[in-house]
């Protein structure tokens, strides 16, 4: 079956409409709070999405991570699970599904990809080293510091600016890979880091062409290569469609090749392969053994690494799942339906649409808000208040203080509403668009937030803040007077 079957359906109206290829056949009831109730639950939760619980949010758009929609053949093969602490069966059907996927020899289970990230980071990273990368992740850094590393930045300074039609943000210059290289010193960088699908951005993918030049450069200079895979589906979902060399390749001709390029590969399980769990794969016998011996120590013995066997095998399906068109064109192709939804509305967003989600503008959307008052966060509070739908910030609040304890403020102020797999209808979007373009309409009403707990790592998970002044209860006010149902 050809993989384009998909985008070849065109409707007679010349509507562009993301048709999906599978059915619900198993759904969950989710419940919509009047914005009384909201406002009192958002005050309870600190002002924090990470949060609120579950049952009071309408739509989860936090993330996608271990909450994709998962297929009848991943949990047909729960049910084939072989629990076993030692030389599990179900081990061994993964590590073959990774190591045909990617074409590597060895695969380190891990719980999930933070996990993976404290494995390379204490196997790699000295204190007074540097990992390059085209776009830090959050916990990928807060592992680095803590084994005394520092984290470089070397895509283009264009790439954080959020209007584009660069199809792959994600690229790394070259010249500022080279030049950070020859700066610092090559027997200083611990490794270098491609991120698939790169998150903090926007969800922008790397293009193969840049892979190619990126391994080159670490080839010529001796340094290590290694790929955060987590957001690979989105990634290789664009290289087939935008990048034209890659438009006759199979997908898993594509995976391959990107593998053949790096040293170490790890992803997160709740992102690649719809699961729970993560992995590291390597062709590497000597990098394998310096990472191997922290596997039993923190996650588990080697044939299961803090995973349950079920999703093991979920994983294992959901992985090879990724060689599907459909299934990785669903989420790139209702970012983009809601994308065009935002705009239509009005509303400030990141382009051109990525993987994973869509991205408002918190910069453009709340210009008024200082970055020291954590806009991203204020619209996060302010989006669910007057809607239900739990984004993410992804700003200034997911940034660590400077080692002074100043703010480090980021470079983009983002709301990232994620679109995991096959979750949501296009109803659901429509409704999104429509209370974030009222929400905009009446944008001058939201205000900042200031801490009131900050925890003194990875704070965005946990720190509570409070509303400066009493813009929520404005915000409310304006709310019943359009919509007197609270709804
Ligand atoms: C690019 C990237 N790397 C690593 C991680 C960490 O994975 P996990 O949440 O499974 O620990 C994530 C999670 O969002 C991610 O997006």
């Amino acid at each position: 079956m050809s993989d384009f079957t998909y985008s070849n359906v065109t409707f007679f109206s010349g509507e562009k409409v993301p048709l999906e290829m599978h059915k619900a056949r198993m759904v969950q009831r989710i419940h919509l709070l009047p914005i009384e109730e909201r406002f009192t639950v958002i005050n309870q939760s600190g002002n924090n999405t990470f949060l609120l619980p579950n049952r009071s949010v309408f739509l989860d758009m936090l993330t996608d991570s271990g909450v994709n929609a998962m297929s009848e053949a991943q949990y047909a093969a729960m049910l084939m699970a072989d629990d076993s602490y030692a030389g599990s069966e179900t081990f061994y059907r993964l590590e073959k599904t990774v190591q045909d996927f990617f074409g590597l020899t060895y695969f380190l289970p891990a719980h999930q990809g933070r996990a993976c990230e404290n494995i390379i980071a204490r196997s790699f990273v000295k204190p007074g080293d540097f990992v390059i990368t085209n776009y830090h992740f959050t916990t990928t850094k807060a592992h680095i510091t803590l084994n005394g590393g520092q984290v470089l930045e070397a895509v283009n300074d264009k790439a954080t600016l959020p209007l584009s039609d660069d199809p792959f943000k994600g690229d790394f210059e070259i010249e500022k890979l080279t030049s950070q290289i020859d700066k610092v010193g090559g027997e200083k960088v611990a490794f270098v880091r491609i991120e698939a699908g790169t998150n903090l951005i926007g969800g922008q993918p790397v293009s193969l062409a840049n892979m190619r030049k990126v391994s080159q450069v670490c080839r010529q200079k001796g340094i290590i290569l290694i790929f955060d895979a987590s957001l690979l589906a989105d990634n290789l979902y664009f290289i087939k469609v935008r990048e034209k060399e890659c438009q006759d390749k199979s997908l898993a001709f594509l995976v391959r090749e990107m593998a053949s390029l790096m040293d170490v590969i790890y992803f997160s399980g709740r992102k690649l392969g719809c699961a729970r769990g993560g992995g590291i794969a390597t062709s590497n016998r000597e990098l394998y053994l310096k990472m191997r011996d922290f596997v039993p120590l923190f996650e588990g013995f080697l044939t299961y690494g803090g995973m349950s066997v079920r999703e093991m095998e979920a994983m294992s399906v959901g992985i090879k799942e990724t060689l599907d068109f459909h299934t990785i064109s669903q989420t790139p192709l209702f970012v983009e339906a809601l994308g065009l939804e935002l705009v239509k509305n009005k509303v400030p967003v990141v382009t051109p649409f990525g993987g994973l989600g869509c991205h408002v503008d918190a910069l453009r959307f709340i210009e008024h808000v200082p970055q020291r008052q954590y806009p991203s966060a204020s619209l996060a509070a302010a989006i669910y208040l007057i809607s239900g739908v739990r984004g993410m910030e992804r700003g200034t609040l997911s940034e660590a203080r400077n080692p002074d304890g100043s703010e480090h403020l980021s470079s983009m102020e983002l709301v990232r509403l994620a679109v995991p797999k096959r979750v949501f209808t296009l109803s659901q979007l429509k409704y999104v668009g429509d209370r974030l373009g009222w929400l905009y309409e009446n944008r001058s009403l939201i205000g900042g937030l200031q801490f009131v707990e900050e925890p003194s790592t990875l704070r965005f998970f946990l720190g509570r803040l409070a509303p400066i002044g009493d813009w929520q209860g404005k915000l409310k006010a304006k709310f019943l007077e359009d919509m007197p149902s609270g709804l």
